[in-house]
């Protein structure tokens, strides 16, 4: 049975914004758009940087460190110099809380 995780309430995230939230030493990111929210691994597949200091912008996070970005909705990379997808995890609201499928 899928077992949901509790990060956060939603109001902790700012909309077209993301957070970063750390699990049984594994790092992911949170984001919130436009009522929706969306997980995914929080390391850039680049060279591993935190997405969580990234950009959002509309469905799209944009890496701090070249500007790689990716698809926030399924983890799709966008373009060089990202190429390798990020891995996602189904997440969603209850009760005004983030809980997010990690397993
Ligand atoms: S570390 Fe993210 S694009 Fe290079």
């Amino acid at each position: 049975m899928a077992h949901w995780t509790e990060v956060c309430a939603l109001d902790d995230i700012d909309n077209e914004d993301v957070m970063r939230f750390d699990h049984n030493n594994h790092t992911y990111a949170v984001y919130r758009l436009n009522g929706k929210v969306y997980a995914t691994d929080g390391l850039c597949t680049h060279e591993k940087v935190h997405l969580a200091d990234g950009l959002v912008m509309e469905h799209v996070v944009e890496c701090p460190k070249h500007n790689g970005r990716f698809d926030i909705r399924d983890g799709r990379a966008l373009g060089a110099p990202v190429c390798v997808h990020l891995k996602t995890y189904p997440a969603k609201v209850e009760g005004g809380q983030v809980l997010v499928q990690l397993g």
